[in-house]
This record gives structure tokens, C-alpha cells and sequence, in this order.
């Protein structure tokens, strides 16, 4: 483990122009620099780089990141790697962790990320003690080399295992982390309990959360996942996704299957691209994800009728996300099989022969919708038209939605003019361009806003003073933060503050954040819009909680108030008191 100290203190000292430069040569454009996308294919220039933030962001594909980020993602080293080769460039030693022989693990601060990184450590090492979980294992195929790339592991039986690496075993952040269970009456013991671990990583290739999947098949239930944590959000994150990632840039195509073992077993096959939802439908989310790594996906589920159910929700779930450049398909399997099945069976020549075969999404809507519709009576044309509708009305891609409603009209024997009369369907003409996002009032909260542009200048977090605005809801926490990061790291670049951020706000906020960072129009006054923002976060808490601010306030002797404070007693008081 990497003190996070040092982290910061290397992403500060890093340039990402030099680290980013050496990899692929960078133009200076304005105050960024830009080049095409090493991460998708382009003619013109959609990759920028950020001096002054210290992030790299593609507005064609969306990949972005920090210099980390960067190599983990370009050259395929791990986050561990990435830190080394940064030190490496600039000249500072990565400091080793030094341990006390005798008490090992007794000095570790539990944190989520790092309880989690320990477990997984913890149930590889058990998995190579314990023969049953080899044998079971080698029983369903599985070779020692993918069970090493996958890093399984094996949660042994008995109820308080864990206690053995962490001495802190009631430690707050193993209840969060899911590692450890609470029950009623206050007892806490393990929750993976004789099963075979998956660890689910992000797309740092941090730990995350894990999926157990029984040994003994009279246990339930089959797989038992980690619940949702700040870390660990099941809409968002694909299992096996840190590891396809090379593979489904290099094919430029990435396969969706079902389940944990489907995904090993493909890849054991070499069939390296494959990613499985966790136990949830394919979310819109997923499918954003996926977009920006490859624009071809297919899904392949399970041959019996839950997969058929996934597929059609997955098909459903994809629409508000399509564009015209993806191409979207489904392989249907023989009923018996699943995909670990099918690539044992017929080896991985076969299954990617059917891959090619996969059914465009357009057709498998149409076949789906015409299943059980003869289309013959007028009420059957009718119904189709009925059941059309709805998905019509989310595609926006324009190209895609307007063979999708000629089709449609043509099975449902009417023009498409016609049809669109009838039909509530979005103008096409007016399909929404990719806008860039840009920092407006209207789409950004204030809170997001203000912490914003704070990032880029955490200098200013001495002036802003707003520390009083106090309470406990997903923005009043980031505001907090933020401004505290900002004042124990006035000097820091904007990737420094976001990484000691991280896990202290919400994960969604975080990659919102994030998001709207890399997209942050550079040439604004930032220190006219920070104090902008904050008049206005001001103006906003005065009136929602006057009277007990102000109570609070004024219990201080003079002396103690901050500026902050001083000013907005005084704003009270020229208040006129009747309203
Ligand atoms: P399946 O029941 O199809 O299992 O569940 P599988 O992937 O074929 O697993 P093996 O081959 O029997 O080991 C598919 C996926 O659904 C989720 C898991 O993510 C699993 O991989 N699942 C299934 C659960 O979350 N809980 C369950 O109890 C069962
Ligand atoms: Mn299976």
C-alpha cells in the first residue's frame, strides 16, 4: 500500500502533458493540448489535455482521466505500476510501507478501499490452501492461469474468519464494505462463508466488491454478491470490464453475458472481451459505459427464459443510449446453454463465428414486437403500433430511429407520414447534437457549481468562508469537503483535490463531479463565477434557515466570528425585520 500522501504529492509534481506527450505527441491548442483520441478512432482531434487540471478528456468518447489513469488505461500497467513509472519520471522514491514484524497487520487502518484490497488478498491465499475449492474449480474447467488473471478466491467456512486480518473486526468499514454482516442482536460475523470469491474491480482495477458463488450446492443462494456500497454501485460496474478493457479496444467489440462464470470461461477460451452485469439488469449506465470503449456491443445471454427476459430489458434499457455509430446485437443460444457452456462445448472459433450472426438490435425489436402478433386483423396492427410507440419514442439517434419507424410503418401498412401523424414520435430533424456540457446555472446545482471552480483555484477556499452552511444531504457534504480539501490543499492542482475527495462524498456526485470538471470551460473568469456562486449559495441558506443561523451566531463574542460570520450578521441586520 502506497501512502496517499505520496500519491498527492506525485500527482502535483507530475506534468500529465509530459507523461501523455511521451505516448502520443500532443499540439498545443489554446490553453490545453490535443491530439486524436489513442482510445478511439478519429480523424480529427477530440483528445485534450488540461495543464492546469491535470486530467486528459476526450469529448468523442469520453475517456478521461489523471496521469495514473492514463497509463493504466494506454500501456495496461496496474495502479501500482502506473505510481512506480510517474516516480520514475520525476525522480521521487515510492516509499516502501514498512510493517512491524511482530504485530503484521495490527497498525492497518481500515478504510473501505483498503479492507476490500485485503480481503481479496486474504481469500486468494485461503483458495490455495483449501483443496475442496480446487477441486471444485478444476472440476467446472477452470485452468490455475485465468483463476490467477481473475484473482478468485476462496472465503472459507466459519463464522468470523476475517478476524484473522483484521484485529479491528467491529471497525465500521467492513459493515460498509459488506465484508462483514450486523445482525440484530449486534453479533457481527463474516458474510462470504465457504465460497468461491470473484473479486469485482473498478476501472482503476481497485477492488470493489465481491460475488461468492457456493460450493455446496444445497447452500443459497447460488451467488451472493457485496451489497451496494460507496464504492460499489451495481448499475454502474461490469464485472471483468478492468481486465477486457485492451482486448475490447483491440477487437473493438465487447460481449455482455450474464454471469461471473461465463465471463472466466470465455476468456480461458481467449475470448478475452467479454463483461457481465452483476446481478442486475444492463442499465443505461452500462451500456454509457461500454460506448466508450468500443462502439460495437453484443449481447449474449443464457439460452433458458430468464435470459431472454434480460435480453429484451437490456434492449429496452439501450435505447435512450443509442447513437448511430453503435452497433447494437444479440446472440440468442441454444436453450440448454449458457455461454461457459456453449464456448467448452464448441471452443471459441464457433462462438465467435455466431457473434458474427448476432441479431441487430432493429431486428430483434421488430421480431420481438411481432412474436406474438400475427399482424393480421386490424386490432393486431393497431397493437403493434401501440407496443412500437414507446420504444420509437427513445430512440434519438436519428439515422437508427428512422429506418426503426419506416419499418415499423411498412409492417403496420400504413405511410410513415401517416404514422407519424398518429404517433407521438420525437422530431427528428432536431435529433440532439452532442452538445459539450458547459458550466450553465440551469444544469448544475449551485453547490456542484461553487465546489467546482473552487477545485480550480483552492486558494480561494480561505475567502469563501461558508463552513457555516451546515447539514447533512449529498451536497451540503460536498461543499463541506471540498472546501476543506481546499484549505488543507491550497496549492494543489484540481486531480489532487478530487483524488483526496474520493471516497468522502457520494460516488454518483464524485463522477459527476468528475465529469463536469474535464468538461469545465477554462476560458471563464473562474474567480468571478466561484464568487458568483457563492453569493448565491449564501443568499440561498440565509433564507432557508435565518433565525437559527443567526441565533447561533450571535452567541459568539465578537472576537471569535469568523469574517464570514461578522458580514453575515451584519447582512441580517440590515435586514428589514418585517417581511
Ligand atoms: P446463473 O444462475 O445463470 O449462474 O446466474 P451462472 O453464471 O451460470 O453460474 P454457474 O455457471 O452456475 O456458476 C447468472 C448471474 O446472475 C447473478 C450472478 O451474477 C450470476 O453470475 N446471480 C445468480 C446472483 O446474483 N444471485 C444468484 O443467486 C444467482
Ligand atoms: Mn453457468
Amino acid at each position: 500500500m502506497i501512502p496517499e500522501s505520496f500519491i498527492q504529492e506525485l500527482l502535483n509534481r507530475v506534468d500529465i502533458v509530459d507523461v501523455i506527450d511521451k505516448n502520443v505527441a500532443l499540439k498545443k491548442a489554446g490553453a490545453n493540448y490535443s491530439a486524436c483520441c489513442p482510445f478511439h478512432n478519429e480523424k480529427s482531434p477530440s483528445f485534450t489535455v488540461s495543464p492546469s487540471k491535470q486530467f486528459y478528456h476526450c469529448f468523442g468518447c469520453g475517456a478521461h482521466g489523471t496521469a495514473v489513469g492514463f497509463l493504466m488505461e494506454y500501456q495496461g500497467l496496474s495502479f501500482i505500476e502506473s505510481i512506480h513509472e510517474l516516480a520514475r519520471l520525476v525522480g521521487m522514491t515510492v516509499p516502501q510501507e514498512t510493517r512491524d514484524p511482530d504485530k503484521p497487520t495490527a497498525k492497518i487502518v481500515v478504510g473501505l478501499q483498503e479492507s476490500l484490497q485485503h480481503a481479496a488478498q486474504y481469500y486468494k491465499e485461503a483458495l490455495k490452501k483449501s483443496d475442496r475449492a480446487i477441486d471444485y474449480l478444476k472440476g467446472r474447467g477452470l485452468s490455475g492461469q485465468v483463476a490467477a488473471k481473475f484473482q478468485v478466491g476462496y472465503a472459507p467456512a466459519g463464522w468470523q474468519n476475517l478476524q484473522s486480518i483484521f484485529p479491528q473486526y467491529d471497525n465500521e468499514a467492513l459493515t460498509v464494505a459488506g465484508l462483514v454482516v450486523e445482525n440484530e442482536q449486534g453479533k457481527r460475523y463474516d458474510r462470504f462463508r465457504d465460497r468461491i470469491m470473484f473479486p469485482i474491480h473498478d476501472q482503476k482495477g481497485q477492488v470493489i466488491g465481491f460475488g461468492g458463488r457456493v460450493i455446496n450446492p444445497e447452500d443459497t443462494p447460488k451467488y451472493y454478491n457485496s451489497p451496494e456500497t460507496p464504492l460499489f454501485q451495481k448499475g454502474h460496474e461490469l464485472y471483468g470490464l478492468f481486465l477486457a478493457r485492451r482486448a475490447i479496444r483491440d477487437v473493438g467489440r465487447v460481449l455482455v453475458v450474464e454471469g461471473y462464470m461465463d465471463v472466466v470461461a470465455l476468456a480461458q477460451y481467449g475470448i478475452e472481451y467479454a463483461v457481465a452485469a452483476l446481478g442486475t439488469a444492463t442499465t443505461p449506465s452500462h451500456i454509457t459505459k461500454l460506448m466508450r470503449q468500443t462502439d460495437e456491443i453484443v449481447f449474449c445471454f443464457d439460452g433458458d427464459n430468464a435470459g431472454l427476459t434480460a435480453a429484451w430489458r437490456a434492449a429496452m434499457n439501450a435505447l435512450p443510449a443509442l447513437t448511430d455509430g453503435l452497433k447494437l446485437s444479440f446472440l440468442f443460444l441454444p436453450k440448454e446453454h449458457d455461454p461457459d457452456s456453449y464456448v467448452r462445448e464448441f471452443g471459441k472459433e464457433k462462438f465467435e463465428a455466431e457473434i458474427k450472426l448476432a441479431m441487430p438490435l432493429s431486428q430483434y425489436i421488430l421480431m420481438h414486437l411481432s412474436a406474438d402478433n400475427p399482424l393480421q386483423s386490424q386490432e393486431d396492427k393497431v397493437r403493434f403500433l401501440n407496443d412500437a410507440e414507446p420504444i420509437m419514442q427513445q430512440i434519438s439517434a436519428p439515422r437508427s430511429a428512422m429506418y426503426l419507424r419506416k419499418k415499423v410503418a411498412e409492417l403496420a401498412q400504413l405511410s410513415i407520414d401517416e404514422m407519424q401523424s398518429l404517433l407521438k414520435l420525437p422530431n427528428l430533424n432536431k435529433a440532439p447534437v452532442q452538445a459539450k456540457p458547459k458550466l450553465t446555472r440551469t444544469t448544475n446545482s449551485l453547490h456542484k457549481r461553487f465546489c467546482l471552480t473552487m477545485l480550480m483555484h483552492p486558494e480561494l477556499a480561505e475567502k469563501a468562508d461558508l463552513l457555516w452552511i451546515v447539514g447533512n444531504s449529498n451536497n451540503e457534504l460536498l461543499l463541506q469537503k471540498t472546501i476543506e480539501t481546499c484549505l488543507e490543499h491550497p496549492h494543489s492542482k484540481p486531480v489532487v483535490i478530487m483524488r483526496a475527495l474520493e471516497n468522502k462524498i457520494d460516488a454518483t456526485l464524485m463522477r459527476e463531479l468528475e465529469r463536469e470538471l474535464n468538461v469545465l470551460d477554462e476560458t471563464l473568469d473562474l474567480a468571478q463565477e466561484l464568487a458568483g456562486a457563492r453569493q448565491q449559495l449564501k443568499q440561498a441558506y440565509l433564507q432557508k434557515n435565518e433565525s437559527e443561523l443567526l441565533a447561533k451566531i450571535s452567541e459568539k463574542p465578537l472576537s471569535a466570528m469568523t469574517e464570514g460570520e461578522r458580514e453575515l450578521l451584519k447582512s441580517f441586520g440590515s435586514k428589514p425585520k418585517s417581511k
